[in-house]
């Protein structure tokens, strides 16, 4: 297995392997920067094929969060820890609680929260191990919500940039998930005036939208050929690969997965077709900056500010992209990696 030489290392501070000979907990937890603070990050449970394949997805998704941490001027670090395994089948409240004791052995140099395949109440089995989690019930909440909302306004920037319109109304958006932030960003668009097509892998999840949202549907397999204006990827990392990039019939990708790129050279590749790309880890920022305040002065008013203000930041990126001739990932990895040495 590759780890120091693995392209996703990009000099992460810690990567710690995880084991309970009484559970069978096998996990990686990694901190990849602390200038801004101590790491936060989500845990994800995933049943991946191969401990490399953990290792890949861990690294990148803990540089995404330095860098998604950094944009918001969050107090913490960026950090992610997952959980090999099923989480329908291998969960159980011993296995959580192993994880929760090795993120506590680490004395507050990690702090998890909830990601894929994890649900607010194992965040509750996490805490009766450690005091090092957020997201609890009735301190910050869902961070569903505010992700959602985050991306509804980083919209209206993609609007503007790769659309050169202001408002929603008869935008058509093609919308990849329609799981926690998925369907809440899909009924604030058609709430805007947007026109939806939807495809998630739960039938029930699709009616739901037809009949509420009067969204058309397509099958999971064929979203990435729908001819829309914005392509929403907001189900899990790599949608947007070797394979899909000529697919697209777009001209945003914007949505709320992390790792939405297979590999950052894909922001390149949608560049070259003229296909705007919103970073993910800026666009879908909301539901961070309103779990990183839950251990400080926690204030609504001044939260939904913050979520607001993702609009600005991806006017100023796409501003800057445009005028160097640049992919937006490109200039968003260079702002991030410049908060970081004023830092
Ligand atoms: P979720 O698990 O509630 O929803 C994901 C949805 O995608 C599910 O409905 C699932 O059935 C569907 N799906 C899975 N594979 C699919 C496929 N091939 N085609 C179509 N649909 C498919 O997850 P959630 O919380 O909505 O998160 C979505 C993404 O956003 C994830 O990548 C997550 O990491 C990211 N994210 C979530 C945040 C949050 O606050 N929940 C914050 C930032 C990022």
């Amino acid at each position: 297995m590759e780890v120091w030489s693995s392209p996703e290392f990009d000099e992460h501070e810690k990567v710690i392997f995880v084991a309970d000979r009484e559970t069978g907990l096998r996990a990686i937890i990694a901190i990849h920067d602390t200038t801004m603070g101590p790491a936060g990050g989500g845990c994800r449970m995933w049943p991946y094929e191969t401990t490399q394949a953990a290792l890949d997805d861990v690294l990148r998704l803990s540089r995404a969060m330095t860098y998604k941490l950094a944009f918001i001027g969050a107090r913490y670090g960026g950090g992610k820890a997952v959980i090999i395994g099923d989480a329908h089948k291998d969960k159980s409240e011993a296995l959580l609680r192993a994880m929760a004791r090795a993120v506590d052995k680490l004395a507050g140099a990690m702090t998890i929260s909830e990601d894929v395949g994890l649900t607010v109440d194992d965040l509750v089995t996490f805490n009766k191990e450690t005091q090092h989690v957020v997201g609890l019930p009735g301190q910050s909440g869902d961070t569903s919500p505010p992700t959602a909302y985050g991306i509804f306004c980083g919209l209206k920037s993609c609007l503007r940039h790769g659309l050169g319109r202001e408002s929603f109304d008869g935008v058509h958006v093609a919308i990849q998930g329609l799981g926690n932030v998925g369907f809440r960003l899909a009924e604030r668009l058609v709430a805007a005036g947007a026109r939806l097509t939807v495809a998630d892998t739960v039938p029930d999840r699709v009616a739901r939208a037809k009949v509420g949202l009067g969204a058309e549907s397509v099958d999971a397999d064929t979203i990435y050929d729908v001819k829309a204006d914005i392509f929403a990827p907001c189900a899990l990392g790599g949608a947007i690969n070797d394979e899909t990039v000529p697919r697209l019939r777009v001209k945003v990708v914007a949505g709320a997965a992390n790792n939405q790129l297979h590999r950052d050279r894909h922001a390149e590749a949608l560049h070259e077709r003229g296909i705007l790309y919103a970073p993910d880890y800026v666009i879908n920022g909301g539901g961070a900056i309103n779990a990183s305040q839950e251990k400080f002065a926690y204030d609504e008013a001044r939260i939904r500010g913050e979520i607001e203000a993702i609009a600005g930041k991806l006017n100023t990126i796409f501003e800057r992209a445009a005028k160097e001739g640049k992919s937006p990932l490109s200039v968003a990895n260079r702002m991030a990696k410049e908060i970081l040495s004023r830092a």
